[in-house]
């Protein structure tokens, strides 16, 4: 056998007792490399003479293709060992229970919200929305509120320092009673001014400027608008009364209406729901007589002051109705029992985790109106 025969079944017998990567290297640089043993011989090629490169030519890139291929196979066969390896030893087990993924829960302004929708739905009203960002006459003057009016300090409002392209000044709504009035200016539109019955809720954000435990610059309210023929106050009575039972889930609820001022309702009532103390804890309803019992504010309402439904381009010798607002937030709060309104919005996922609602678990109301 010639050298380079030998040379070659040394490397061959190498390779395939070469157990990892790196013994393979080892090999290939030994063999192959810039100094390795078969490069060099492949070097002694020039100063042959023509008739021996012809004899050892082939046999030496013969060897040195021979070994450059039982790496690639040895490291080839490495691979699919360590596979097979790992094949034998990891095992899928299917009955594990997955890894939680982080869940996500609905909000208690955004579960109020749907509450109300609920409730209100079965009473016949549609949800209407609109823009956060009013002018001053949506949000003060077409309600009766004129520029003058001490009513507008009520609202600690939040004025752009731009006015629109007419000169009217834009501000952050105060209320939602806007949407309201954009409402009732569109029906009037499509009814060339004749008029049709509205019965809407608008929720949605409202801004004023004050912070405390109980206020917070942004915060939610709700708004109620009814609009038809021979409206009265049994009628705003009778829907306050059946809205607060729904939404606290209790029967024994008692209202009371107190006489009050708002400028876009004649006449207007304070609305005060009744309290009672039960196993050392206030809750809405029972008896607000007994001990520890009483009465808490948590509405605003009236019947729509003619000049309001006059300005939205109505007869108002045709068409009344009522009006009531109220806090979201706050609704939230009674009866969910938060008591602080600031950590609504800090956004701390602990306190959405546990005041929050989880998202299959809507609706959560034992029943709508009436069951
Ligand atoms: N818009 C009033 C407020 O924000 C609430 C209200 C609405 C009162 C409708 C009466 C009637 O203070």
């Amino acid at each position: 056998m010639s050298d380079i025969e030998v040379i070659k079944d040394k490397y061959l017998g190498e390779i395939s007792a070469a157990t990892d990567g790196d013994a393979l290297e080892t090999i290939r640089v030994a063999a192959l490399g810039k100094k390795g043993e078969i490069s060099l011989l492949l070097k002694t090629l020039g100063k042959m003479t023509p008739e021996e490169r012809q004899t050892e030519g082939p046999k030496i890139n013969g060897a040195r293709q021979a070994v450059a291929d039982a790496i690639a196979a040895r490291k080839e066969a490495m691979e699919s060992d360590v596979l097979n390896a790992r094949l034998a030893t990891e095992k899928l087990d299917m009955t594990l229970p997955p890894p939680s993924a982080p869940k996500g829960s609905i909000h208690p302004v955004s579960q109020v919200m749907d509450e109300l929708a609920e409730i209100f739905a079965d009473l016949g009203f549609s949800v209407a929305t609109g823009p956060e960002i009013e002018d001053d006459w949506h949000n003060f003057t077409a309600l009766n509120i004129p520029e003058t009016h001490p009513a507008r300090a009520m609202h600690d409002t939040f004025y752009f320092p731009q006015t629109d392209d007419q000169g009217m000044p834009k501000l952050l709504r105060t209320h939602t009673s806007p949407v309201q009035i954009r409402t009732m200016m569109d029906v009037a539109k499509q009814t060339d001014g004749e008029g049709e019955p509205i019965y809407i809720i608008a929720p949605g954000r409202t801004y004023r400027s004050d912070s405390d435990a109980t206020h917070t610059p942004m915060f939610h309210q709700v708004e109620g608008l009814v609009i038809d023929k021979n409206i009265h106050m049994g009628h705003l009575k009778w829907t306050l009364e059946t809205f607060v039972r729904a939404f606290f889930e209790r029967d024994d609820i008692e209202l009371r209406l107190r006489p009050s001022y708002f400028p876009f309702t004649e006449p207007s009532a304070e609305v005060d729901v009744g309290f009672s103390v039960e196993k050392g804890r206030r809750i809405i309803g029972g008896d607000p007589r007994g001990d520890n019992g009483g009465w808490m504010e948590i509405l605003g309402s009236g019947m729509v002051h003619p000049n309001v439904i006059r300005n939205c381009g109505l007869d108002p010798d045709v068409w009344q109705g009522f009006a009531f607002g109220c806090g979201i937030d706050r609704l939230a709060m009674l009866k969910y029992g938060m008591d602080d309104l600031r950590a609504f919005f800090d956004g701390d996922l602990r306190w959405t985790e546990h005041y929050g609602f989880d998202a299959l678990d809507v609706p959560t109301l034992s029943g709508g109106v009436g069951a």
